[in-house]
């Protein structure tokens, strides 16, 4: 039996507006909320039981995934009042596990989409006799990560959350998201208070003398923490590029949730998913985008690596590339929206209002 938490808790600031009224691990991806491709990974390598820290939106999660036993797994929802952080979460969530002080309990953070071997991380934990093991991948730019070093056993040397200054940049390894704590090491986190476990509890572990583990693998990463990565994930997923249990249907050019409507003359692909309801009008090209339930995508309109929110609306010939329209919004026709563009849930955006000119 393997047990785990998985930290759901985060704002999903940075996927706003898709985040205002979902948190960021129920945003569907490839027609299922990203937490369900989570899930079923974790089962296939063998875990039993999930315990799911949540803080942000938190009544949103049980309902939709119960006790657990759909996905063949067990279920625990741990609700922080206010956000105690990662560390914080992780010692809250650990109350509601059963594995003995030396097991070895998982811990992934939410927003991650990778092809690990999870089973082979719980091995190396357990042949190297860690207090922690974590996946480690590498980055050509780590300013946005945890910086990891290791030497040339594994043994990790440091860790730098987010390091800014240049000198601190000592290596490409960052920290991926994945973690196997020995249990006893998660009740050393103080309890009831803000913790992080990046900031705090890996430097002062590293500061004890503790054992920390890194298992560089360069499989399949992505962290969907920014809308770009969070559609190019979706649609990874969608053509098999990184394979996925809870995938609704098979791997293709795009895929169709039941109710989708696609006109005559419609061009889909690079990935692309359109959710229940939605609509594609004739001469309409929308690839790598993801399309929420109930969208529509008026004819000859084009919409390129985008995320279209539930019942939000693309009028005719307007172009979307790289954008964020939020649910419920209207885009007009004939305008054009670039890379970074984000438009508000429940905004309106007239006729040939937004034009981009390279120029100016
Ligand atoms: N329950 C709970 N409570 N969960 C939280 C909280 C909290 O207070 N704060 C963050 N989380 C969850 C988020 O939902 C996410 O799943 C995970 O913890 C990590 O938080 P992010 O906000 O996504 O962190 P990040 O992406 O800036 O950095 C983290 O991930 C990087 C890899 O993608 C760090 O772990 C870095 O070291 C790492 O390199
Ligand atoms: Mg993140």
């Amino acid at each position: 039996m393997t047990e785990a938490i998985l930290l759901a808790g985060g704002k999903g600031s940075r996927l706003r507006p898709v985040t205002l009224h979902t948190p960021k691990p129920m945003v569907p991806a490839a027609g299922v909320p990203f937490l369900a491709h989570q899930l079923a990974r974790a089962k296939a390598a063998g875990v039993t039981h999930v315990v799911l820290a949540t803080s942000y939106l938190a009544e949103v999660f049980e309902p939709y995934f119960g006790d657990g036993s759909a996905l063949g797994m067990r279920l625990t929802y741990v609700t922080e009042d206010q956000p105690l952080g990662t560390g914080g979460a992780i010692r809250s969530a650990a109350d509601a596990l059963t594995s003995g002080p030396a097991d070895p309990v998982l811990v992934f953070n939410g927003d991650i989409l990778t092809g690990l071997d999870i089973a082979g991380l719980v091995d190396a934990h357990q042949r190297a006799g860690a207090a922690v093991t974590l996946h480690l991948t590498r980055a050509d730019d780590p300013r946005e990560y945890g910086l990891v070093p290791t030497d040339d056993t594994g043994r990790v040397l440091d860790f730098t959350e987010k390091p800014q200054h240049p000198d601190e940049i000592v290596t490409d390894q960052i920290n991926a998201g994945c973690y196997v704590f020995r249990r006893e090491v998660i009740d050393t986190i103080p309890a009831g208070r803000p913790v992080s476990v990046e900031r705090e509890t890996f430097p002062q572990l590293l500061a004890a003398g503790a054992l920390l583990h890194g298992v560089v693998d360069r499989t399949y990463w992505l962290d969907l923490g920014r809308p770009a990565c969070f559609v190019k994930a979706s649609a990874d997923l969608v053509r098999g590029i990184v394979a996925s249990p809870a995938l609704p249907g098979p791997t293709g050019e795009y895929l169709l949730l039941p109710g989708a409507q696609v006109a005559d003359g419609a061009k889909l692909g690079g990935g692309t998913v359109v959710g229940a309801g939605a609509r594609i009008e004739a001469g309409a090209v929308v690839e790598g985008s993801i399309v929420l339930d109930g969208a529509r995508v008026a004819e000859g309109a084009q919409v390129y690596d985008s995320l279209l929110g539930a019942r939000s609306s693309v009028g005719r010939n307007t172009t979307v590339t790289g954008a964020v329209v939020g649910d419920d919004a209207e885009v007009g026709s004939a305008n054009e929206l670039t890379d970074g563009a984000r438009v508000w849930c429940d905004a309106r955006i007239p006729d040939a209002a937004i034009r981009f000119s390279p120029d100016c």
